[in-house]
């Protein structure tokens, strides 16, 4: 069996000396996407900027053969690793174009190409190429800060409750372009949504108040909703 593309051993992370992940270990094999679901506070946008290096961490983070824990988050970002934090940042006075090109460090033409392809992917930022980014909707906002992240061609794609507060029809938009990403990108994804998280992702892993209490496959995890449910998070 291959390498994992992502291990990680007693990894946890913490603010200021209080906890919000206690350590866990587990690991992301190239092409095999997975989840990370969890209520309110259980950890899991700490456990993604753990990773990205934007929180405080100890224990071990291997990525593709390299220790990186102790690397700076361009570093991190160089190896191959993006994020797509909550809240679609993008520059909001920057056009749709310039966003997706500023974030691709290649030359012109490659650039081109990868533009060609978030267009593809995001055939509603094709039609609102020149638009300034303040004037997206906040779907489209979020499909832009998701376009940004791919102009990089990560191997892993960090990827933070893209749902959030968008209309369910917009969420679905969304979601279906992270399926498709997950067929050759590897993602890990942070969501409350189960349902539309495990649409994109087929493994999960489940929080709870920054333990990891579950890992597992999608199907189990909708065998047993119970590992979701409020009263095992009371128990
Ligand atoms: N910047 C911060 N400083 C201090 N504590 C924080 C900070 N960010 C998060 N926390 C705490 O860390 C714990 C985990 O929060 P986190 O935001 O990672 O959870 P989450 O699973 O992403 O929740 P949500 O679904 O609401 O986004 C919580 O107790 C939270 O209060
Ligand atoms: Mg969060």
């Amino acid at each position: 069996m291959s390498a994992p593309l992502l291990s990680v051993s007693g990894l946890s992370v913490a603010y200021g000396g209080v906890p919000a992940v206690e350590p866990l270990d587990f690991s992301v094999v190239a092409g095999n996407s997975i989840t990370i679901l969890g209520a309110n506070g259980a950890g899991k946008s700490s456990l993604l900027r753990g990773l990205m290096g934007l929180a405080a961490t100890t224990g071990k983070i291997t990525f593709d053969g390299i220790e990186i824990a102790k690397l700076t988050t361009a570093d991190r970002a160089r190896h191959g690793i993006a994020f797509v934090p909550e809240g679609r940042r993008v520059f909001a006075g920057m056009s749709v174009r310039e966003n997706l090109e500023v974030a691709a460090h290649v030359n012109t033409q490659e650039r081109q190409r990868r533009l060609d392809a978030a267009y593809a992917l995001f055939p509603q930022l094709a039609a609102r190429d020149s638009d300034a980014a303040w004037q997206l909707s906040g779907g489209q906002q979020q499909m832009l800060a998701i376009a940004r992240a791919m102009m990089a061609r990560p191997k892993l794609l960090l990827m933070d409750e893209p749902s959030l507060g968008l209309a369910p029809a917009i969420a679905k938009d969304v979601v279906g372009a992270l399926a498709a990403i997950a067929a050759d990108t590897t993602i890990l994804l942070a969501e409350q949504n189960a349902s539309l998280a495990l649409e994109i992702a087929a493994h999960a892993l489940i929080l709870d108040r920054g333990r990891l209490i579950f890992e597992g496959s999608a199907d189990e995890i909708r065998r047993r909703p119970e590992l979701l449910s409020p009263a095992h998070a009371a128990s």
